[in-house]
């Protein structure tokens, strides 16, 4: 019985362009739709563009336009890179419109009649000139840890991580002024009053991959559920909420119901109710998205879901990211490519290809090598499926196919019957074990077309008979591999509709062959991947990115002179002189302090096996004993020992700074060892 399966793919943010890291899941996502639709299944595939939010109204503040104007040609450019991979959505709709507004509102009357939303003040910090409340992304200083400028609001590129209020001279990156820390009220959604049913629904639904389901019960569900920070203060691009004047839906609000409300538009244009497709059991939802929207999905979403009523998700299916050449896309290396740049070099249907081959149900990362990916285009694409049509398609045209299937030693009569374990494998978003079978299929037919020379055949008069049956077989053979492959290679499935003169439209048509019909001219169907090309895509990735570089530019420091006017530089010395000086790696053994002095500490340091130094360090004010115990430090450790009033001090310990509490002593990376020499 055909099914009725309504798919969904993340909806891209309205703020920036769409590549090849986006197109892993659109492309996934279409591949299993058009693979249920060619199983003769009733399915829609629907999206939209996600357009609220402080990021899309800066950018448009900075543009000088609406966030209606941003908003519509980014529409108009993602639709355009969609169609242009052949990514078939039934709706691309938007969470800016007045459906999504109204479906919004419903939620959130479910969600308060079942007295899910509280109310608090929380701080946070505020930009006066450009009057908004700042995400810690938009808030730039300098580092408490290391003094470098112009670092991000939560981590420095030394590695340390803070607080937006714990940076030196904080900036809003919106306008330039010092923020300040100011009060608002928010509206939290009480997940945690979910929490039995989502353990519940996680442990029984079968929606879940098993080791997503494993991550929710060993993480967030786990413990208690936090609330859900639901709405953020005006000045914000989204939907105002009617019972809260001044505070709009958070976009992680509105942005899934778009789900529905772009299938609400869909059912407008199509004479459908939305109930049949969101409010009806009989009818499956599948949602493909990212591993990084994970917790949206699987615990906020279906929480608000089963709270107004919907269908809940049949399955979500969720992927990984995409690295190139084995390490993360990057704008500085040009391995993040866009859309429109991939299409100046490269054709389509190579990625949607290799991105079959590297898809599995599992949520895993996949990795697109640039040697790889040429190898398995040309050598799959180009050199077996295409390969098959090509040695014959110029001979059939003449003959036409056979009337009778011939002898073929059985391969069509295989192909056939691996029909249900490829499809078994789409099904389950195996695509790569899909492929796999389907090379496996071209491998066992191309050896047909070599031994039986076709092209010996057409020279002579007397086996033109034969040279038929050889094309029927090559071209039925190929015609299989196009069907197995509708839902990843369109393009392909057209190319051969076009040649054979039938419409590929139904799975079952791998079944039975192809048999007396004409075969018209034969065109060149895919080209070979060149890696020059691919080398050309990521030198203009790079340059692009290197246009707009100002985010990536090299940090500033403002280090100030003063340390070196107290002290300046002393006379020079010989490499000799210095090498007078041994100074080693030691370990603090033990650290001590000695009551009847001020400023010092007694420390034992090691210098590896038994070999030990007492030493007395003016550190006192500076340092707990106990917090230097198994630290690294560096001593001089060849300086003549000096009798001291508490004992014998055998060596100095380096340090920088006045003295008293200013007085910072000189680490050691890890990895080196106490007795080495400091050169
Ligand atoms: O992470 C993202 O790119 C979001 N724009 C995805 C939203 S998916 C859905 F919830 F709308
Ligand atoms: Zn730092």
């Amino acid at each position: 019985m055909s099914r009725q399966i309504l798919v969904t793919s993340a909806l891209p943010y309205a703020n920036g362009p769409i590549h090849i890291g986006h197109l892993v899941e659109y492309i996934q996502t279409d591949i299993w739709v058009r693979f249920q639709q060619l199983r003769g299944n009733q399915c829609i595939y629907i999206c939209a563009d996600d357009t609220h939010g402080t990021a899309i109204m800066i950018r448009a503040r900075k543009e000088g336009r609406t966030e209606e104007d941003l908003i519509a040609a980014m529409s108009h450019e993602h639709q355009r890179d969609f169609h242009r991979f052949g990514i078939n959505f039934d709706h691309y709709g938007s969470t800016n419109s007045e459906a999504n507004r109204k479906i919004c509102g419903e939620f959130w009357n479910a969600l308060r009649e079942a007295d899910l939303i509280t109310e608090r003040s929380i701080e946070q910090l505020y930009d006066p000139d450009a009057e908004t409340f700042l995400a810690d992304r938009f808030v730039r200083g300098t580092c408490p840890k290391c003094g470098r400028t112009d670092q991000a609001g939560d981590n420095c590129t030394c590695g340390h991580t803070y607080s937006p209020t714990d940076l030196v001279d904080p900036k809003s990156t919106l306008s330039g002024a010092t923020p300040v820390l100011r009060e608002a009220t928010h509206l939290f959604v009480q997940l945690d009053k979910l929490h039995d049913w989502l353990v519940d629904w996680v442990n029984t639904s079968d929606a879940l991959q098993s080791e997503v389901a494993n991550y929710l019960k060993g993480h967030f569900l786990a413990e208690r559920l936090r609330d859900w920070d639901i709405s953020r203060p005006a000045p914000y691009f989204g939907f105002e909420i009617p019972d809260s004047p001044g505070n709009y839906w958070y976009v992680w609000f509105d942005a899934p119901i778009g789900y529905i409300a772009s299938t609400q538009q869909w059912c407008d244009g199509h004479g459908e109710r939305l109930e049949h497709w969101w409010k009806n059991d009989d009818c499956e939802v599948h949602h493909f998205i990212g591993k990084d929207i994970t917790y949206f999905h699987t615990l906020f979403w279906p929480g608000m879901l089963k709270t107004a009523g919907y269908n809940l998700p049949t399955k979500v299916h969720i992927h990984g990211f995409l690295n190139v050449d084995g390490k993360k896309m990057s704008k500085r290396d040009g391995t993040l490519i866009s859309a429109d740049t991939y299409l100046k070099y490269a054709d389509p249907s190579y990625l949607r290809y290799f991105y079959a081959t590297k898809l599995t149900p599992r949520v895993e990362d996949l990795d697109l090598g640039v040697e790889e990916f040429a190898e398995k285009v040309n050598s799959d694409l180009v050199g077996k499926v295409v390969n098959l049509a090509s040695r014959v398609g110029k001979f059939a045209h003449g003959t036409g196919l056979s009337e009778n299937y011939p002898d073929d030693g059985g391969l069509f009569e295989a192909a056939a019957a691996a029909g249900d374990e490829i499809a078994k494998a789409y099904e389950a978003c195996d695509y790569s074990r899909a492929m796999r079978r389907i090379m496996e299929l071209a491998d066992a037919a191309n050896p047909f077309v070599e031994h039986a020379k076709p092209w010996e055949m057409k020279k002579d008069p007397a086996r033109q008979d034969e040279l038929r049956d050889v094309c029927t077989v090559a071209l039925n053979l190929f015609r299989q591999l196009a069907i197995y492959l509708a839902p990843v290679l369109p393009d392909l499935t057209t190319q051969c509709s076009e040649l054979l003169g039938e419409e590929i439209v139904s799975w079952e048509q791998s079944r039975t062959p192809l048999l007396g019909t004409s075969v018209t001219k034969f065109k060149r169907m895919l080209n070979r991947l060149q890696t020059e090309e691919l080398q050309k895509m990521i030198e203009e990735s790079k340059e692009l990115a290197a246009a707009e570089a100002d985010t990536t530019a090299e940090p500033t420091f403002n280090d100030s002179d003063q340390p070196l006017k107290d002290e300046p530089l002393a006379d020079e010395i010989t490499i000799d002189d210095f090498a007078k000086v041994d100074l080693r790696v030691a370990r603090v053994i033990k650290a001590e302090q000695v009551p009847e002095a001020n400023k010092l500490l007694k420390l034992t340091l090691g210098l590896g096996g038994d070999e030990q130094r007492q030493v007395f360090a003016g550190i006192k004010a500076a340092y707990e004993p106990e917090a230097l115990v198994g630290r690294l430090v560096v001593m001089v450790a060849n300086l003549k020992p000096r009798k001291m009033r508490f004992g014998l001090s055998e060596g100095m310990v380096t340090a920088a700074g006045p003295g008293n509490a200013d007085v910072f002593i000189l680490g050691v990376d890890d990895g080196a060892l106490p007795g080495q020499r400091v050169h």
